[in-house]
């Protein structure tokens, strides 16, 4: 089975293609176009992996995504590029219409070509699957409820607009034109390969910097937190086994309310990495002025994917963020470069600046 991953330089592209990689029956190649957020390096446990290969493209260029997935014979399109980060898309969200919105549509163009032109038993057998997020569904209340897959959609910043869009558009092309997709919406991930602008591995990096752990409002959000490695098993099941036209929630059962998530990551790090002086990572922790439309809470209700597909995460919160703090700890070699020359900590999305 031949897999074309988009976005796979990416956090959850990469552990997706070194997933998929892991079993000798799938070929994957990933189309990635290597922005700020595209590192090859995490691809470096497959690299020389004899079913793994790298096309440098964007998903706006129909032509070249089509010529890719006539060369690979791709029976599985699962599309992971975007632009993903919320702060991000409050300072710019021209970036965000263009990639998500506009690039969705441009590669749905290019599968609807090359679906069309398949032989019936192998266009029986195409899915376009699209991976998007929670964050569609909008802001929960504290007091209660959780996201079902007939969940209206109320997105609150332009980054879940724009992936609210996207799951339209990719619906309308099952209804309309007849390709067969699947979509998933998750949680919020965590894991080995996080961009550092996302909560947890910038909190991991700025504690052992020394730098004020920056926290929104009181940090009393609250979002479900799953294991990065588990959502790619959920993906996997989507894409192979999922019911064309349909969606999946796929979820950790773990919410945390912001400030629970970085003293947690503080007590980790007293442990493995004590301070000089002997004081808590704790004492860094920095109250912020609050991200602009910052919903309150996410909480998703994953029983659909777990009743139909068999899925259920193997990580628990606790389990997962050790996992993850050690990670960071043994692997600077990643993260480094991040910090020096791409990204090293400052605040975004504080106030709309302006429209890209
Ligand atoms: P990421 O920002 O780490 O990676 C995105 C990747 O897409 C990068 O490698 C980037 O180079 C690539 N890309 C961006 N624009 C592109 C374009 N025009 N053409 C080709 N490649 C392009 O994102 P992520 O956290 O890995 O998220 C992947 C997907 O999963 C996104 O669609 C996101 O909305 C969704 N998602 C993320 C989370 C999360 O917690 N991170 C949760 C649920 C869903
Ligand atoms: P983030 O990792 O950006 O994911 P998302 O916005 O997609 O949920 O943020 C997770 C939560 O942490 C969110 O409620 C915003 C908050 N947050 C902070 O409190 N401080 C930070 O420095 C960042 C980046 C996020």
């Amino acid at each position: 089975m031949n897999f074309l991953v988009t976005g796979g330089a990416g956090f959850i592209g990469s552990a997706v293609c070194r997933h998929l990689c892991a079993n000798p029956a799938y070929r994957v190649t990933n189309l990635d176009k290597l922005t700020y957020a595209g590192n090859l390096a995490s691809l470096r446990p497959i690299e020389n992996a004899h079913n793994y290969r790298f096309a440098h493209a964007d998903i706006c260029d129909e032509r070249a995504v089509l010529d890719i997935l006539r060369r690979d014979d791709i029976d599985i399109v699962m599309n992971l590029a975007a632009e993903s980060h919320v702060d991000r898309s409050i300072d710019g969200p021209g970036t965000f219409i263009e990639t998500n919105i506009v690039g969705t549509y441009r590669i749905l163009n290019s599968a609807l070509e090359y679906w069309r032109g398949l032989p019936e038993e192998r266009k029986s057998r195409f899915r376009f699957h699209h991976v998007s997020t929670d964050e569609v569904f909008g802001d929960l209340p504290f007091d209660g409820g959780m996201f079902v897959e007939e969940t209206p959609y109320a997105p609150s910043s332009p980054y879940s607009a724009s992936k609210a869009a996207s799951d339209h558009l990719v619906r309308a092309w099952h209804e309309t034109y007849g390709l067969p997709v699947v979509l998933s919406n998750c949680s919020n991930n965590y894991g080995p390969y996080h961009f550092p602008e996302k909560l947890i591995p910038l909190v991991i990096l700025n504690a052992l910097d020394e730098k004020p752990l920056p926290v929104y409002g009181a940090g009393a959000n609250v979002r479900d937190w799953l294991f990065v490695e588990d959502h790619a098993r959920a993906l996997e099941l989507v894409a192979t086994k999922g019911t064309p036209g349909e969606s999946y929630n796929v979820g950790g059962n773990s919410e945390r309310t912001n400030l629970s998530v970085v003293e947690t990551i503080c007590d980790l790090l007293d442990i493995r990495r004590p301070r000089a002086g002997g004081k808590s990572y704790r004492d860094l922790i920095s109250f912020v002025t609050d991200r602009p439309g910052h919903d309150r809470r996410y909480a998703i209700d994953a029983s659909k994917i777990g009743r139909d597909l068999g899925w259920a995460p193997n990580e628990n919160f606790d389990s997962g963020l050790a996992r993850t703090v050690d990670w960071f700890l043994d692997n600077k070699w990643w993260w480094g470069p991040i910090r020096e020359q791409h990204y090293a900590g400052e605040r975004l999305g504080e106030a709309r600046k302006g429209v890209a």
